[in-house]
């Protein structure tokens, strides 16, 4: 038998239950890990799991939300409970308050503590685990938004800025744990809130990948598919991404690239 990539690891995904979290959390059990699937959404992150399980493939869900540093270190504790280990952290749970120059404090506050606050304390509470094991891979979700400009996405855009030097100030400092820290930074993807967006124009999947101001906006001329972006998470946190620290990786079909 043929051994997969990820063999004998265990992986926790933050946002597992949906969208692009859930397709790398099916990517890597694929790629046989065990899979921690940590979500606000109980309903999609047990059913996850179930749908996992059932392919004889490991998976184990915990309910939270990483605005809360007591649901961090929960879902740290339960898996240090089951598994003991983790080996490779997927910094995917996001909220997309997406607002310009008028955004309230309250939403400035919701937004950064999610996206940014919520990451760095996950990521705090992994590291000592990953330290014990003898080192670790973790993999952000920055964007496309990390780097360019686009209309009242102040909010949103602020903070996956800051998770795109986040990944490059962590990679200097975990290095020495053996620890590689990357960003996956995709353009648009066929997740609920693009659905949901294109649909309040009036787009559905075929007309949105056609439309100049959706699919049209990427070389490619279409959006992604969520397992497009999971195949190159999975590569980042493979060991075939063994001398990658620190990068932010465009999987953007070429969106950034003029
Ligand atoms: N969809 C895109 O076009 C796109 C483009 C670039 C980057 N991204 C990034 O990819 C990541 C995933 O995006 P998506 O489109 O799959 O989103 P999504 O909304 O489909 O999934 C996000 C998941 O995170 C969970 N979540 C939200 N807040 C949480 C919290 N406080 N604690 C725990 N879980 C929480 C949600 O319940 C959901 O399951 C995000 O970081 C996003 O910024 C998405």
């Amino acid at each position: 038998m043929t051994q997969k990539r990820l063999t004998d690891k265990v992986a926790l995904v933050t946002g597992g239950g949906n969208g692009i979290g859930r397709a790398t959390c099916l990517r890597f059990a694929e790629e046989d890990a065990t899979v921690v699937i940590a979500d606000v959404d109980e309903a999609s992150g047990n059913q996850l799991a179930e749908e996992i399980n059932k392919t004889g493939k490991q998976a184990f869900f915990v309910p939270t939300d990483i605005s809360s540093e007591a649901s961090i270190q929960n879902l740290v504790k339960e898996t240090e409970e089951h598994f003991d280990r983790i080996d490779i952290l997927v910094n995917n749970a996001a909220v997309f308050v997406l607002r310009g120059i008028d955004a309230s404090v309250d939403e400035w506050q919701q937004v950064l503590q999610v996206n940014v606050v919520g990451t760095a304390l996950v990521t705090r509470s992994v590291v000592p685990l990953m330290k014990r094991s003898g080192g670790g891979a973790i993999v952000n979700l920055g964007s496309i938004s990390s780097f360019i400009a686009q209309r009242e996405f102040v909010t949103y855009s602020s903070t996956k800025a800051a998770i795109s030097n986040m990944t490059r100030c962590l990679a200097e400092d975990l290095a020495e744990s053996h620890i590689r820290v990357n960003a996956v930074c995709p353009g648009t993807v066929w997740t609920g809130i693009v659905e949901e967006l294109t649909r309040q124009q009036g787009l559905d999947r075929a007309t949105a990948d056609a439309h100049p101001d959706w699919g049209g906006t990427h070389m490619l001329r279409r959006i992604a598919d969520p397992r497009e972006i999971a195949n190159a998470i999975l590569f980042l946190a493979s060991d075939e991404a063994s001398f990658i620290t620190g990068e932010n990786l465009m999987v953007d079909g070429g969106y950034t690239a003029r």
